[in-house]
């Protein structure tokens, strides 16, 4: 493992995908873009497609079954060439896992990659040998079978994507990512129709092949083209549109997928109510929501009434958010559409979602700090630059912060750093207290459960979380090109 440094895997990358390059595609390519500029992908505006179900071959309702093949496969997305993709059965996005609370879940993962590859259950509280660690890698060609049950009160939009060591920025922006959406017995929606909303961004190099965003690269080498760039999809579409009677309300969950993408949300000429974050369902609706930002990993549960008008058409679009001075162009995500239906009644949201109790009084408190190293680190990192916490890059072996089973933690994540990093904390929703700015603190306003939570640039967020299973968990930033240069850090949680 220690020979194997950051860049072999990419360079297996390269030369698995060397016999599909042939000509640059005319117009593609050249990089002065620097990536920010969105490229043509073929079929932009075609209706969009709901993600398959992945079915569950056990006949009992407790228990969901089901196989998981990771494997490239290829897709026509830009006219001349055709692009080398890494699903989840055959599909990127891959198929929605839908599960119950108190499910059992038991699923065979099969290894069909060219690289080591994990299933990480982003958001759920999974044990941590069944979690999709870096610590557990399933070898090219390999199968494991993940098992665990769906706690109880976990209702709610998660995901799922590959967590090898340093190779998870390759494998999620090559397409290994999707939803997994667990469901309540009692859900205050029910019976609202629901939209999933998975966002990815695919960079393509001039040949039409996938260059993995690499946002620790750029600013140092100016070889990089995708600095936070390529085209955003939904859903593997691109700017699909999504027709409805004028009137409806819709409850849409939306992934942020992408591996280094913020999304600053808004939809055109409408107000919107979030009804739910990383964890599920808030206490009560924040109606007239104007625009939402979304962290790579972070999910947004919003209710939508769409313009009673007929013909109707508007946007959902990403505003754009600068990040480490780099100034991000947004752009269209998805268009709605209404038809010359009837309009449909208004929908009354309930005021009460699901009560969300304080996690209680928190008895310790650890100072998690978020720094960059210097470049001087010879060869093996190259011009990438340090990411790190607590002084230290990521080894695997080593446990950075000790907890308890139940025990109750405020936690600082202390930024030092002059960009933002999406914090995100394994097997667990943590509840953010509020953020501190040269040394004045704003309270969050309403509580919410999340797995991952923004820490702008020279700020201090603090949460109160908690862990409710031993062993050995991960966190880190969520800016997947800095998790794989080393912010990372291992989590011990010994039993009560
Ligand atoms: Cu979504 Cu440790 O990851
Ligand atoms: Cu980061």
């Amino acid at each position: 493992v220690a020979g194997a440094g950051i860049f072999a895997a990419p360079a297996m990358v390269r030369s698995a995908s060397a016999q599909i390059h042939r000509t640059p595609i005319s117009g593609m390519g050249g990089g002065m873009t620097g990536g920010l500029a969105a490229r043509p992908l073929a079929a932009a505006g075609l209706p969009l497609k709901p993600l398959a179900i992945l079915p569950s071959a056990s006949g009992l309702p407790n228990e969901f079954r089901a196989s998981l093949v990771a494997a490239p496969f290829r897709a026509a997305l830009v006219a001349g060439a055709s692009t080398e993709l890494w699903g989840y059965n055959g599909m990127a996005p891959g198929p929605i896992i839908e599960l119950r609370e108190g499910q059992r879940a038991t699923i065979e993962f099969i290894n069909g990659l060219a690289l080591e590859s994990t299933v990480h259950w982003h958001g759920l509280a999974v044990p941590p040998d069944q979690d999709g660690n870096p610590m557990d890698p399933v070898a090219p060609g390999a199968r494991r079978t993940y098992s665990f049950d769906v706690p109880p009160g976990s209702a709610g939009t998660y995901w799922y994507h590959p967590h090898a060591h340093q190779l998870a920025t390759t494998e999620v922006a090559h397409g290994l990512a999707a939803p997994l959406i667990v469901r309540a017995a009692d859900d205050a929606l029910e019976g609202m129709p629901e939209v999933t909303l998975m966002v990815t961004s695919i960079a393509l190099d001039a040949y039409g092949q996938v260059t993995p965003g690499t946002s620790v690269m750029r600013p140092m080498s100016g070889t990089s083209t995708t600095f936070g760039g390529g085209n955003l999809l939904v859903n593997g579409q691109s700017v699909p549109v999504h027709t409805v009677p004028p009137g409806t309300s819709e409850r849409w969950r939306i992934i942020n997928a992408t591996a280094d993408r913020y999304l600053r949300l808004a939809i055109d000429g409408h107000r919107f109510a979030v009804v739910g974050t990383d964890g599920g369902l808030l206490g009560e609706p924040l109606v007239g929501q104007v625009e939402c930002l979304l962290a790579p990993a972070q999910r947004v549960e919003i209710v939508l009434t769409a313009s009673s008008q007929k013909s109707a058409r508007f946007a959902l679009r990403d505003l754009g958010y600068p990040n480490d001075g780099m100034s991000r162009v947004g752009g269209e995500l998805l268009t709605v559409r209404t038809t010359t239906d009837a309009v449909t009644p208004p929908v009354q949201l309930p005021s009460a979602l699901r009560p969300i109790a304080d996690l209680g009084v928190a008895t310790v408190r650890q100072r998690i700090v978020l720094s960059t190293g210097g470049m001087g680190m010879g060869m093996s990192m190259g011009a990438m630059g340090q990411f790190l916490i607590n002084g230290k890059s990521f080894a695997m072996d080593r446990v950075d912060v000790q907890t308890v089973v139940g025990r109750v933690e405020l936690w600082d994540f202390i930024n030092t750093t002059m960009m933002d990093h999406p914090m995100h904390i394994h097997g667990t929703q943590f509840q953010v207290l509020g953020q501190t700015i040269a040394g004045v603190t704003t309270p969050a306003d309403y509580l919410a459960w999340r797995d991952t939570v923004n820490v702008p640039a020279g700020t201090t967020v603090t949460i109160k979380t908690r862990q409710t299973m031993p062993g050995r968990r991960m966190f880190h930033c969520h800016l997947l090109p800095h998790e794989d240069a080393g912010m990372m850090a291992v989590l011990g949680v010994s039993p009560a």
